[in-house]
């Protein structure tokens, strides 16, 4: 079974903390190379496969899971760890970092954060785009070590990676901020969305967001803050993939 936004939350507390006790490092900070734990990294490799095609950026490889890897198939239960989001590349985060590679101008010699970054695809697409300086932010540390193999995949120096939640946080400024795919959970909408208003008001900056029209993001009050950048046709093993959605958009945030 493929995994999904709906196959989501079905994983209990304890197997996040196994995760967390089986050798990974609980460093908020990680930087690319090197805090990759031997056996997760080989656990990765064995359980993903490295991909380009299917998506809107061709130019970008990623470790996802695809129909020839084991979980594909597998019962989701069986999977060890946290939901594995970052083994997917969303469609919001395809249109966003299209978006990002076709008008480099948007994030060239800019601070850059990316926000649930995931497999990190949209901060990958910044740095090679030229931002001068990247964080990518997700709350599952597997991703931060997708993060990092991904980076290294398409011969990037490190950038680092935060593996806390901070939307309870005040955090300093960047230049741009990019969300792909985050507006799928009603609360996580509602908590954004705060955090994204307070955050433009204290630095003014830039915000992208990237959806292919969730229902929760649709019809929330968000909507009504944002301006259409941009709208891309999904290729079509992304439309497979994801139920009947055939196009996803770039937003930017103005409160
Ligand atoms: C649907 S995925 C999108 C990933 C990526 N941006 C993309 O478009 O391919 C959502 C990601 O947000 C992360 N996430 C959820 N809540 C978060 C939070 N409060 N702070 C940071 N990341 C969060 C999840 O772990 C997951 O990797």
């Amino acid at each position: 079974m493929a995994f999904s936004l709906g196959w989501k939350t079905s994983r209990s507390q304890w197997r996040f903390l196994q995760a967390m006790s089986s050798g990974l490092p609980l460093f908020p900070w990680r930087t690319v190379g090197s805090c990759l734990d031997p056996e997760m990294k080989a656990y990765l490799e064995e359980n993903t496969e490295v991909t380009s095609s299917g998506s809107l950026t061709p130019e970008i490889q990623l470790r996802l899971l695809t129909p020839r890897c084991k979980f594909w198939w597998e019962r989701a239960d069986l999977w060890p760890y946290s939901d594995p989001y970052w083994a997917i590349y969303w469609p919001g985060g395809q249109a966003l970092s299209r978006y990002l590679l076709d008008n480099p101008d948007v994030v060239r010699g800019k601070s850059v954060l990316d926000l649930g970054s995931g497999c990190g695809a949209a901060a990958i697409a910044a740095k090679m785009s030229g931002a001068s300086k990247i964080l990518a932010n997700d709350i599952d540390p597997i991703a931060g070590m997708a993060i990092t193999l991904n980076c290294k995949l398409n011969g990037l120096n490190p950038f680092p990676i935060l593996t806390e939640n901070i939307l309870n946080t005040q955090q300093g400024k960047f230049d741009v901020i990019v969300l792909g795919d985050m507006f799928y959970d009603e609360d996580l909408a509602d908590s954004l969305h705060l955090w994204l208003e307070n955050y433009f008001w204290t630095h003014r900056t830039r915000v992208l967001i990237g959806d292919p029209g969730r229902p929760q993001f649709s019809a929330h009050s968000i909507r009504r803050r944002l301006h259409h950048l941009e709208e891309y046709t999904l290729p079509e093993p992304t439309q497979q993939d994801n139920n009947g959605l055939t196009t996803s958009a770039v937003w930017e945030f103005h409160p």
